[in-house]
């Protein structure tokens, strides 16, 4: 079991956003294994991304990797709240006594402005009291797919108005919680970088001590400009006409690597993360409280065990979840 600002996720295992957390039968299926602690859905927009058919994801033939071209969901933030609303809805109605399991809902946004409508949203959705220890948020800023944005994550300032605006809400609500979807870093800088501006919305709390805004890091996204050519993917019944003359395994080329390709990359992170916030923070920093929730080629027990020993304190899956179903946070358990 995890506690993580204000929501509790027991077991400390979930789906992270992607594609196989995109509607409401998905995201069903998640919130009713006994294996998930919680349930991500899809990063979504306040409109909805316009999704193109060059956007797919393929599975490696050699080990448990995929690749994607995905962007964000098409489908608007107003969907998830919906969906969001009737499952906890069901499942307080059912649940009496036991507590009903978290989401997190994953957005982005490229303004401020966009990103207060959204959090508007969002808190709406909380404004119902049984459901506000229930709803968290996650600010992704780490798609590689997006050829119009940059993953912010890698460029900390210009994510400041966005993190002000969140900042800004969990001020006024402290049950809010809040964490940030991060790309894999390879240098030190990169992590200094991100927990220097992170330290902006460090505050006093008058019962806790020093806090601050953000209560989870989540490490990490796909690793993006990655390139798999199709002999070296799994042929699905999607991807069998076209394959005979397809120059790469997905449309674009590139796009973002994930599974057993990138756990070496993800643990790093996670670990780098924990000795900065926990080992080598010593100073009663707000910092202290931010929990890791460590995701990246988690695709056996083995290797979910690796990521707890790294620092997570909760751990994520994706590219297994599409490739089992929800079976696999079940064979994860085992
Ligand atoms: C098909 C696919 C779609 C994804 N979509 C999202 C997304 O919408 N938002 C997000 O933050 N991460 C997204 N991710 C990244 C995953 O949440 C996760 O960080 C990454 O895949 C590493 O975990 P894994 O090795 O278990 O797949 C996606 C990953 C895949 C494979």
């Amino acid at each position: 079991m995890a506690q993580i600002g204000s929501i509790t996720i027991s077991p400390a295992l979930i789906n992270t956003a992607c594609a196989w957390a995109s509607n409401l039968d998905q995201l069903r299926d998640l919130h009713s294994s006994p294996f998930t602690g919680a349930v991500t859905t899809r990063t979504s927009t306040l409109k909805g991304y316009n999704e193109i058919s060059s956007c797919g994801v393929v599975f490696a033939n050699s080990s448990t990797s995929s690749l994607n071209s995905y962007g964000y969901s098409p489908l608007p933030l107003p969907s998830y709240i919906d969906w969001v609303r009737e499952i906890l809805s069901d499942a307080v109605a059912s649940f009496n006594v036991k507590p009903v399991k978290p989401f997190i809902l994953s957005i982005t946004a490229c303004s401020a402005e966009e990103l207060s409508s959204m959090i508007a949203l969002v808190q709406n959705l909380r404004s119902t009291p049984k459901f506000a220890p229930l709803v968290a948020i996650e600010l992704n800023t780490s798609c590689p797919n997006v050829s119009s944005a940059s993953p912010s994550g890698y460029i900390p300032p210009s994510i400041y108005p966005l993190l002000r605006a969140l900042s800004e809400t969990h001020m006024q609500d402290k049950s809010l919680t809040i964490g940030l979807k991060l790309p894999p870093y390879t240098y030190r800088g990169q992590f200094d970088a991100m927990l220097s501006m992170l330290k902006e919305f460090n505050y006093e709390d008058a019962d806790r001590g020093q806090r601050n805004s953000f209560a989870f890091l989540t490490c990490t996204n796909t690793l993006g400009n990655s390139l798999l050519f199709p002999e070296q993917v799994i042929e699905t019944l999607a991807t069998a006409n076209e394959s005979r003359d397809k120059e790469f395994a997905v449309p674009t080329a590139v796009g973002g690597l994930a599974g057993d390709a990138i756990h070496a990359l993800s643990l790093g992170n996670v670990y780098t993360f924990d000795r900065l916030l926990h080992a080598e923070n010593h100073s009663g920093d707000g910092l202290r409280g931010i929990s890791i929730i460590g995701v990246g080629g988690v695709t056996s027990p083995a290797a979910l065990m690796r990521m707890r020993k790294a620092g997570a304190s909760v751990v994520g899956v994706a590219t297994l979840l599409g490739k089992e179903g929800v079976k696999a946070f079940e064979l994860l358990s085992n």
